[in-house]
């Protein structure tokens, strides 16, 4: 089986990124596409049936999907309609369900032997730079520096982001022990945010306030427990830039960022039996 992992193509941003990853998906001969989430730029379900007949008119390959945090910002109209960010994971799944793809959240996807587990995550701010002069009101503000982190003007969850962040930790055990008990051979988690600390990138600096909105390590403890089963984890979110690394092995569990939104070729290709 082969297949693509990549993350955070922000699409309807249609630059060369997004044309030579349709030449690339076409040419090669791929059984499975993951995407690590942000797949558009903000919640749009037309802009999600635009980007999947672009991808299948090129690939006959099944997408894979877990949504990013630019997946649950909402429209104007969407929020007079009084839709939260929640709604768009069923408006995901309904219209990956029409292209025969298949979005990771309440389910798992098992093929030949492999199990495929799959949740955005979030933040709780694990990965904040305490040592700065900062607090729990300045974080839930995202507002710094004179920059303003957007998903809290454009996501809806109505919770803190802890408590959205164990919605998809429980969503993953979920996924994870049913995938045990099928005694698959061999797992790949999917993830949108940043799992381990060790690829947070400390400056010493103010720009390191923006690794609170990074993700958790509670996403990467998580994996860890299922260290028998899981061998690859995908996420994005972030540019290897702006991280201490790109891979880190732990447990036997190879961690890899995938995110392509400044360069295509940290999109990983994998050949699996
Ligand atoms: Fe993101």
């Amino acid at each position: 089986m082969r297949l693509i992992a990549l993350g955070d193509l922000h699409y309807p941003r249609e630059g060369k990124l997004f044309y030579q990853f349709l030449n690339v998906i076409e040419k090669e001969d791929l059984d499975l596409i993951l995407l690590c989430g942000d797949i558009l730029n903000y919640g749009n379900a037309q802009y999600l049936r635009d980007f999947l007949a672009k991808v299948h008119r090129r690939t006959s390959a099944k997408i894979l999907a877990v949504m990013g945090n630019h997946d649950f910002w909402l429209s104007k109209s969407m929020i007079k309609k009084g839709l939260t960010s929640w709604h768009l994971i069923e408006i995901y799944d309904k219209i990956l369900r029409e292209y025969n793809d298949i979005l990771l959240w309440d389910k798992e996807f098992v093929i030949d032997d492999i199990g495929f587990a799959g949740v955005p995550g979030w933040y709780d701010y694990s990965f904040a730079p305490w040592s700065f002069r900062m607090n729990r009101w300045v974080l839930d503000s995202g507002y710094y520096m004179g920059y303003q982190w957007n998903d809290f003007i454009y996501t809806k969850f109505n919770m803190k982001v802890e408590d959205i962040l164990k919605i998809h930790l429980k969503k993953l055990r979920a996924q994870l022990n049913r995938l045990k008990m099928a005694e698959v051979k061999r797992v790949i988690v999917l993830l949108h945010f940043v799992p381990l600390r060790e690829f947070v990138l400390t400056r010493n600096s103010p720009e390191d306030f923006w690794n609170a909105y990074l993700g958790s390590e509670k996403l990467g403890l998580e994996i860890l427990k299922y260290s028998d089963i899981v061998r690859y984890v995908f996420f994005g979110h972030t540019d290897r830039r702006n991280l201490a690394r790109d891979i880190v092995e732990k447990n036997g569990i190879f961690f890899i960022n995938v995110d392509v939104s400044h360069n295509l070729e940290h999109m990983f290709v994998l050949n699996i039996s």
